[in-house]
């Protein structure tokens, strides 16, 4: 996955990312993955406390599901969990203490939608993300500086689609087949942005 970040604007909303990934045929991962960010417009200099996120992800016949680590490891931190089931993308803000199946996150962040789509082999996800980059899961704590202009994430991916998809609390997932990785993602000038308000206005749709 590139380090360097690769910028790219959503053509329906608009909105302009600093994304990182592998491509379709990655043999790392099936079908590729893709993980974009945008952040307030002071969002380099002062440390956000939220996102606007992308996430292009793969899906055989529309089954599967995909994760992302804002810190890096699987373990002791914020994981966002995301799947396609019918037209709609789902989320879970998940926290694992350990290698297993991730608990509910205890802490107040919150994920609305802004658009989603699915096609067979991928869905997309553009999504507000609040209280996402400090969190406390019981009282075990960690975070991200988007002020450091770098930081240390993970993504992982699986087909077999999550148990109780139309449930976000209670799903089940078997352990992720479909590739998995930490890497560095490094923030250029273009992830933080003036519109960064007016984009996540848009987010009004909450699926669960
Ligand atoms: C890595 C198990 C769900 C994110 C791993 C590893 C195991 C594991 C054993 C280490 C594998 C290795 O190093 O070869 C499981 C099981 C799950 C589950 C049993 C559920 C039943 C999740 C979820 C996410 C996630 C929901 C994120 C949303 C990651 C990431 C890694 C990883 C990013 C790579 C980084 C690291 O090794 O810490 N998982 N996992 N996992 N997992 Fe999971």
């Amino acid at each position: 996955q590139n380090n360097l970040p690769e910028t790219i604007t959503d053509a329906e909303t608009g909105i302009v990312f600093n994304t990182w990934g592998v491509p379709e045929d990655s043999p790392q991962s099936r079908g590729g993955w893709t993980f974009g960010m945008a952040l307030p417009s002071d969002g380099l200099s002062t440390d956000a406390t939220e996102f606007i996120g992308y996430l292009k992800c793969a899906a055989k016949d529309v089954k599967g599901w995909c994760g992302f680590s804002l810190a890096g490891p699987m373990t002791n931190s914020l994981l966002i969990t995301a799947w396609p089931h019918e037209d709609e993308v789902y989320t879970t803000l998940r926290y694992a203490g350990g290698y297993a199946m991730p608990d509910v996150y205890a802490g107040n962040a919150k994920i609305t939608q802004i658009r989603s789509s699915i096609d067979g082999d991928h869905f997309t996800l553009i999504f507000r993300c609040q209280n996402c980059l400090q969190w406390d899961h019981n009282g075990q704590t960690g975070g991200q500086s988007t002020s450091a202009g770098f930081m240390v994430l993970g993504w992982v991916q699986a087909f077999p689609s999550p148990g109780n998809p139309t449930c976000p609390a209670q799903i089940t997932l078997e352990q992720h087949d479909n590739g998995m990785g930490i890497w560095g993602a490094v923030l250029d000038e273009n992830a933080a942005n003036p519109s960064y308000s007016a984009w996540a206005a848009q987010a009004t749709k909450t699926v669960e």
